[in-house]
């Protein structure tokens, strides 16, 4: 039985990653990992490669569903919800490897994340009728804004493929952020960066927050990890191996150890 059947969530947890394993044939790849992400925060989670955090991401957001354990978004569970349902809830994400349509425009990569959010659809938006021209009007001006925002509105009619890879990531979560997102994933949103880049992403992060938005980001760039999170969560070998502020995680034995024992060296 868990915590949750005899007290309710404080107000302010907006997702609660309850006791979750996930293996796939003999790999462990999540083994009862618990934790709570509040409204309103930047809540990281880190670990070495194959540590479990894009299958958490999976499963999180429906594409998986848990051998074991739970996932409540706003007290709900998420288990046995199709994912374009819980993007209609709330939840978004992109991806670790960039996933854009890339051979539509910029403007369009937007629509398509937007079209959750309008009546018709977006590929349905062919009818004569006035609410759809209506609908279709501001679901432009809606992308033209989000645009605005993670910094391409000048790029809206070019072709999303051949943006340079940094940008490419830049319109993936303004696309995500179509689905006017609740909570938003980013998996390693760095990667693929260039300084300049990673900084203008630490940038948006904050702004996303600003809007009320609140982050789960899987990152592997140290810095930009320990410079927003409020709340940061280790994984190691499918284990919760430490959760708490960069300050606390940073001086935590038990992860340094588990970074410098990875072939990533990029733990500070
Ligand atoms: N669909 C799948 N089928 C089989 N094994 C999988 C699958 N997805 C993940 N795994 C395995 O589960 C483990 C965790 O993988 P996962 O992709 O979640 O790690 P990660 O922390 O995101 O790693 P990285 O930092 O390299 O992205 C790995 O051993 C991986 O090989
Ligand atoms: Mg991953």
């Amino acid at each position: 039985m868990s915590v949750l059947d005899e007290k309710p969530l404080p107000l302010q947890t907006l997702l609660r990653v309850d006791s979750v394993s996930m293996s796939f044939g003999g790999i462990q790849a999540l083994n009862e990992v618990s934790f709570d992400v509040k409204a309103g925060t930047i809540h990281s989670v880190i670990g070495p490669n194959g540590a479990g955090k894009t299958t958490l991401f999976n499963v999180i957001t429906g594409a998986y569903v848990p051998d074991r354990g739970r996932i409540l978004y706003e007290e709900q569970e998420v288990q046995g919800r199709k994912v374009h349902e819980l993007v209609r809830q709330g939840i978004a994400r992109t991806f670790q490897n960039v996933e854009l349509f890339g051979s539509m425009s910029v403007l369009e990569n937007i629509l398509v994340g937007r079209h959750v959010r309008t009546r018709c659809g977006f590929l349905g938006a062919m009818g004569r009728w006035s609410w759809v021209k209506k609908e279709e009007v501001e679901a432009k001006r809606r992308a033209l804004e989000l645009l605005e925002f993670v910094g391409l509105v000048d790029f809206a009619h070019h072709r999303s493929e051949d943006l340079p890879f940094g940008w490419q990531r830049f319109l993936e979560i303004g696309r995500a952020l179509g689905a006017d997102p609740r909570l938003l994933l980013l998996d390693e949103p760095a990667s693929g960066l260039n300084a300049v880049e990673t900084q203008r992403l630490g940038d948006l992060l904050e702004r996303i927050r600003g809007q009320g938005i609140t982050l789960l980001l899987v990152e592997h760039d140290m810095s930009l990890t320990m410079g927003i999170s409020d709340l940061i969560v280790v994984l190691h070998q499918g284990r919760k191996l430490a959760e708490g502020t960069p300050k606390e995680i940073q001086s935590n034995d038990e992860v340094i150890a588990a970074y410098l024992g990875s072939d990533r060296e990029s733990f500070p």
